[in-house]
């Protein structure tokens, strides 16, 4: 029997693959203009890197985390988010004490929660995030959320909802706590297990419980802005002020919590809701922290990152096509008939991929049918056929599979030929100039 895929997992095939390499690549030039450096953690860390620093309140620490032991009896966790292992990296490497701060890194990788799947929900998922340590003003805050819209604004994300709030200093979020608890003290024996245990631990996430019955009970709750203090709520109109000078529209969320406990202070999550309503969810969030690092054992410097869902960001970019450009379809299929006919399609074949084409040679005995079935199949741009015939002549035939003209052309002229016709092809596809290319063409580009 067929051993199937782990629930929960995926694996991402082909061009798939390419649309993750691209966004991958696009938060990454972003984040390295932003002054990111990149830092590779590894997968699996001490369990207690996560209890300690994602917080045992935490669905992600309280039920979603991949532990076991390891033949030394140590326990291990594969790594259900990268903040913990980006300042447990700082911390083991000192490198807060060799580099000017903030320190800021970018990463990128797989992610492990045991979760329920569900659309846009997997148990291996992928994340880009940044962090931003050792940060003393809260203009570092606003850096962070700008390079989030900036990377969005890169991949063709339109109509981005920005949702945000402060959870305010330390003092500011006890007093919150306590107002909350004695707020739901007798509503909590009716909801949920969850809610009954956030009451306990954090009952600020009972404001993120997305149970009906329970989210009706926390829309008269008290409201965390009631609670900043005024240095928070200073920094916190600093940030939507920036934000309205940058043009980025933001909502003002007084429930959004974020679900790990680092935080403090301004929080924030980037939603993507298209114009028929497809809602996906959260493609990606972040905020301050202010306790973490030292909490894990360093220096007392705050932070501030975010991380996006590589695996949201992609089905929203497939689905309006924002991606499509950016696959790859084949340049050339070659075509033989014949022995003879192989050996001259191979060596055109080789000399073509010098030239930077995708070439896809072809050597099955099937009739010329099916061999174009398939260049179809592929989207090829070009088809080039040589048979027994165009052997003994040395010349060739090159069909432009789009609209279908076919030419002869000699074998000694061939590379260049192809090459030309790919020069103008690409033009005619990004130029947009207007221009009667069998001119001289004034776009300025490189068309000729
Ligand atoms: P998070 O909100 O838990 O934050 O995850 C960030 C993003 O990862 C989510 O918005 C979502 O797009 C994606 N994501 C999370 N869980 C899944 C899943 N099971 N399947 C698919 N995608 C998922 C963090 O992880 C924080 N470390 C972000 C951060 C960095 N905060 C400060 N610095």
């Amino acid at each position: 029997m067929a051993i199937s895929i782990p629930k929960g997992t995926h694996d991402i095939i082909a061009n798939e693959a390419r649309g993750y390499d691209y966004i991958e690549e696009v938060c990454a030039n972003i984040a390295t203009v932003y002054g990111f450096d990149p830092l590779r953690t590894p997968i699996f860390e001490a369990t207690e890197l996560f209890s300690r620093g994602v917080g045992e309140s935490s669905d992600i620490v309280s039920k979603e985390m991949y532990t076991f032991l390891d033949k030394g009896n140590r326990s291990i966790t594969l790594r259900p988010e990268g903040t913990a292992g980006i300042v447990r990296s700082i911390i083991t490497n000192k490198l807060h004490a060799q580099a000017d701060l903030p320190l800021k890194y970018y990463y990128t990788g797989p992610m492990f929660r045991y979760e329920r799947p569900q659309l846009g929900r997997f148990r291996q998922f992928h994340q880009f995030g940044v962090e931003s340590i050792g940060v003393n003003s809260i203009f570092e805050d606003i850096e962070v959320i700008l390079l989030g819209y900036e990377i969005l604004r890169n991949l063709g994300f339109e109509n981005i909802t920005l949702k945000i709030n402060s959870l305010g200093d330390s003092m500011s979020r006890a007093n919150y706590k306590s107002a909350l608890q004695t707020y739901f003290k007798d509503k909590v024996g009716d909801m949920c297990e969850d809610c009954k245990h956030r009451y306990e631990t954090n009952p600020l996430r009972i404001l993120d419980c997305k149970v009906p019955f329970d989210q009706a009970l926390t829309v008269d709750a008290p409201k965390m802005k009631q609670f900043l203090s005024e240095s928070a709520q200073k920094d916190f109109d600093i940030v939507l002020e920036k934000l309205d000078t940058f043009e980025i529209p933001y909502e003002l969320d007084d429930h959004l919590v974020r679900g790990l406990d680092y935080y403090s202070g301004v929080i924030f999550e980037f939603s993507y809701i298209t114009s028929e309503g497809k809602d996906y969810g959260a493609l990606g969030g972040g905020g301050h922290y202010d306790r973490l690092v030292k909490e894990l054992g360093g220096p007392a410097l705050e932070g501030v990152g975010f991380a996006f869902g590589i695996e949201r960001l992609y089905s929203v970019m497939r689905d309006e096509n924002m991606i499509e450009e950016k696959l790859v379809t084949d340049d050339v299929h070659i075509m033989s008939i014949g022995d003879e006919a192989r050996t001259d399609a191979i060596d055109l074949g080789e000399a073509l991929r010098m030239m930077g084409l995708r070439v896809i040679l072809n050597y099955e005995d099937k009739t010329l049918k099916s061999l174009f079935k398939r260049a179809e199949r592929s989207q090829a741009k070009f088809a080039v056929i040589i048979g027994e015939e165009e052997v003994k002549a040395e010349v060739l035939k090159v069909k432009n599979l789009q609209t279908e003209e076919q030419e002869d052309v000699a074998y000694q002229d061939a590379v260049n030929h192809i090459v030309g016709l790919f020069k103008q092809h690409h033009h005619d596809q990004e130029c947009g100039c207007g221009h009667d290319h069998d001119h001289e063409c004034e776009c300025g580009g490189d068309c000729k």
